[in-house]
């Protein structure tokens, strides 16, 4: 017998470790379009339930912006559903090429290949663009689609601390002597939601001649004034060698990603970047839908500013009510509870008091690091915010936890 029962019981005996931890990550199924309020069943089968929506990565609130909708049906009738092939054989359309361009002058940069996600990016550009004898340096808390991209590459891999510009000068030092140094970060971390020094890395790039490389999945469409980047935040823009992003969060939350920079690591990613050569193309909806988006981006700067204001009035609050944040000014504004077992009975009453956020705890974060993810978004109204802090206040309360540092928050009984 091919998947004989022993193969069946390890299988099984491995999931219920997971399930034994704590550790097992079951779905809500939402019945409704992506936005402030949905209708989520939890679990699957039970009554639908209406909840605020505070951990989706729908930071424009473009998910199922009527105009986005629209352009969608449009690409469908225009470019169809489907193109059955990559890029190379018979999957680019003028329309790809169209997105490129744009997301070039979008992102000042000199040239942009999509992907169909941004782990697709992550997984082609290291590989690519490095050989054995270089280096690639890159942040402790980098995404884990740049991990494994970084897994796939020839290259040495070091690491320096968090955002710690004095440890990343000193592995510049230590491998000076390597052709070719990359530097690798996120723009803003996922986990944490803080922002990239990106000036400073900047400018120890360019001391030690290293290039630059940011995944801004959690910052395009929003950060730096016109919602560039953290390129643009940092006022870096046209130094940063290869930037990946993703259409998936802020752009409109389907899918999609891509890899923009130099026009030779761009050129080579064309040529060998694996996950583009041998993955399907972008699906025209995406494409066109995605060019619509960057129309809303760049004709109003409304959404950005009701995100940065929402996010400011819940940072505050929060903290005014007694939680620990993580500081920073992105919308990823984590609650920091440090024990999975209270980060996993709050996210559970946020759902009975109609709040969806969810705990995270290791291995997605640190042991000892577990937390409540928020994230805000231009969909949010005041109303949505102040009913959900009064959530995360009686919940607080029932825990005993406001106003209480680490060490008292690692006692609490739940
Ligand atoms: C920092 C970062 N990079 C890459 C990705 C992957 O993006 P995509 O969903 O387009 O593959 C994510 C998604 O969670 C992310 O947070």
């Amino acid at each position: 017998m091919a998947y004989a029962e022993q193969t069946r019981l390890y299988y099984q005996n491995l999931l219920q470790d997971i399930d034994e931890q704590g550790l097992f990550k079951n779905e809500r199924i939402i019945c409704d379009r992506q936005g402030a309020e949905i209708q989520v069943q939890y679990p699957a089968g039970s009554e639908l339930k209406k909840l605020i929506n505070m951990c989706s990565n729908n930071y424009l609130g473009l998910s199922s912006h009527p105009d986005v909708i629209a352009a969608a049906h449009q690409a469908l009738d225009h470019r169809g559903y489907g193109l059955s092939s990559v890029r190379f054989i018979c999957g680019t359309q003028d329309i790809h090429k169209e997105l490129e361009a744009r997301l070039s002058r979008f992102l000042e940069t000199e040239d942009t290949i999509l992907f169909s996600s941004c782990f697709d990016a992550n997984a082609a550009v290291f590989e690519t663009l490095l050989e054995a004898d270089d280096i690639m340096l890159s942040d402790r808390l980098v995404h884990a689609s740049i991990i494994d991209g970084m897994r796939l590459a020839k290259a040495q891999h070091d690491t320096f601390k968090h955002s710690d510009m004095k440890h990343l000068q000193k592995k510049l030092e230590m491998y000076r002597d390597r052709p070719r140094k990359i530097i690798i970060t996120d723009g803003v971390f996922s986990m944490d939601g803080d922002i990239a020094k990106l000036d400073e890395i900047v400018a120890l790039a360019e001391e030690y001649d290293a290039m630059v490389f940011v995944d801004d999945s959690h910052a395009t469409g929003f950060m730096g004034k016109q919602g560039k980047g953290v390129h643009e935040l940092c006022k870096v823009l046209g130094k940063v060698d290869i930037i990946t992003t993703t259409f998936g969060k802020a752009l409109g939350g389907a899918s999609g990603g891509c890899a923009s920079g130099r026009k030779e690591l761009v050129a080579l990613l064309r040529q060998r970047g694996r996950p583009y050569l041998f993955s399907n193309t972008l699906a025209p909806t995406i494409t066109m839908t995605t060019l619509k988006v960057l129309d809303l981006l760049e004709a109003a700067p409304e959404r950005r500013n009701k995100l940065a204001s929402n996010t400011k009035w819940w940072r505050t609050a929060l903290s005014e009510a007694g939680f620990i944040l993580v500081d920073g000014d992105s919308p990823i504004v984590p609650i920091m509870l440090y024990d999975a077992k209270l980060a996993q009975a709050f996210a559970q009453d946020l759902y009975a008091e109609g709040v969806f956020a969810v705990g995270f705890f290791f291995p997605v974060v640190a042991k000892g690091q577990a937390r409540i993810r928020t994230q805000l978004s231009a969909a949010h109204e005041q109303e949505h915010l102040e009913r959900a802090l009064a959530a995360f206040i009686k919940i607080g309360k029932k825990y005993d936890i406001l106003g209480k540092n680490k060490a008292e928050l690692l006692n609490i009984e739940v």
